[in-house]
């Protein structure tokens, strides 16, 4: 039998509006949908290849090898594995190579693009035949997010109702081209890993934030305003309930207990800066994910002043602009 290999490029995604707990942490099927930009240039870069002449799975993240006994390798792509060899009937060991074009673990959405590059990648080497819908359940079963980075621009990802998750998958809002000119400008104030992965994180939220009901009540209209926000490009209305939105995840995260807290001094510096610019007069909100680092949401036109104004704070290491990016896509540049 021949090896079965095939390589995938998948963009990272930063939600608008927030997917934070679980109906189901095994499926992944969220609490409620969310939305999201798939950013331009941070991606994941991932080659699969089956063979039955391999003896054991294995998986090598930027250049490290993760070990299939440690709980980094079977939470995650072991799980994926076994769920995907059940399904489709393989036999073969899996390689797998992975790299990203960003800082991983550090809220930057990495697990995003890799498995919605993985998802993309296996696809393509066991031929499959899904189609974007079915990619993006794939891409799900290996992390929730992961689910939007399957596709390009504005992207909503529908929670569903049904038990085996068949409706819970991301769908395309607008192209990447609809919004040309909406960029987010990361700001990354920590390279660390985070202490919290977001799956655990989110599962205690859900038991025992008390806020957690009253987040549920509010998201459908988080979800509405930004989905006409960005059909009709109403920059004020996306970027203020994205903020809001990321605020009320925020505090969700802070409430649970013992309490999530991912913010540090930078984080506050650049949220302090924003209002700062803000208050000037230039349209621009902050929005921030399961890390310190702060994504500041902001025009083209406006992006050189606040990168001024960003630079000269201490707590910022770096910053990367990102636009409205395309969709997961096959690559013939195989890693192995
Ligand atoms: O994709 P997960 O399961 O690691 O969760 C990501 C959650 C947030 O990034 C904090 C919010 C979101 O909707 O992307």
């Amino acid at each position: 039998m021949t090896a079965k290999k095939a390589s995938a490029i998948a963009n990272a995604n930063i939600a608008l509006s927030k997917y934070w707990g679980k109906r189901d942490e095994k499926l992944h099927l969220p609490q409620n949908s969310s939305i999201s930009m798939t950013t331009e240039g941070l991606f994941a870069h991932t080659t699969v290849c089956f063979d039955a002449k391999f003896t054991k799975d294995s998986f090598v993240l930027d250049g490290k090898n993760i070990a299939p006994d440690t709980p980094e390798f079977k939470d995650y792509i072991g799980n994926f594995l076994t769920f995907v060899k059940k399904e489709y009937n393989i036999t073969e060991k899996a390689r797998i190579e992975s790299k990203n074009n960003f800082p991983g673990s550090a809220g930057l959405a990495s697990s995003a693009a890799g498995f919605a590059a993985l998802a993309t990648a296996v696809n393509s080497a066991l031929g499959l035949g899904l189609d974007e819908k079915g990619l993006s359940i794939l891409a799900r079963r290996g992390s929730g997010s992961a689910c939007r980075s399957i596709l390009g621009g504005f992207v909503e990802w529908k929670k569903g109702v049904k038990d085996d998750g068949s409706d819970s998958y991301a769908v395309e809002l607008a192209t990447a081209d609809h919004w040309k000119d909406f960029r987010m400008v990361f700001c990354i104030t920590s390279l660390s890993e985070k202490k919290i992965k977001s799956r655990a994180g989110m599962n205690e939220t859900v038991k025992t934030s008390p806020f957690y009901a009253e987040w549920l009540k509010t998201v459908e209209s988080d979800l509405a305003r930004i989905r006409q926000g960005i059909l009709e490009k109403d920059f004020t209305i996306v970027g203020q309930t994205a903020e809001n939105n990321a605020l009320k995840m925020h505090s969700l995260m802070m409430t649970t207990e013992p309490s999530i807290m991912y913010w540090n001094s930078g984080t506050l510096e650049v949220i302090d800066a924003v209002l700062d610019i803000r208050d000037k007069g230039m349209g621009c909100y902050f929005t921030m994910d399961a890390g310190p680092q702060v994504k500041i949401i902001c025009l083209a036109k406006d992006v050189e002043k606040i990168m001024k104004k960003i630079e000269a704070l201490k707590s910022v290491e770096k910053m990367i602009v990102s636009r409205p990016g395309e969709g997961a896509y096959i690559t013939d540049d195989h890693l192995f």
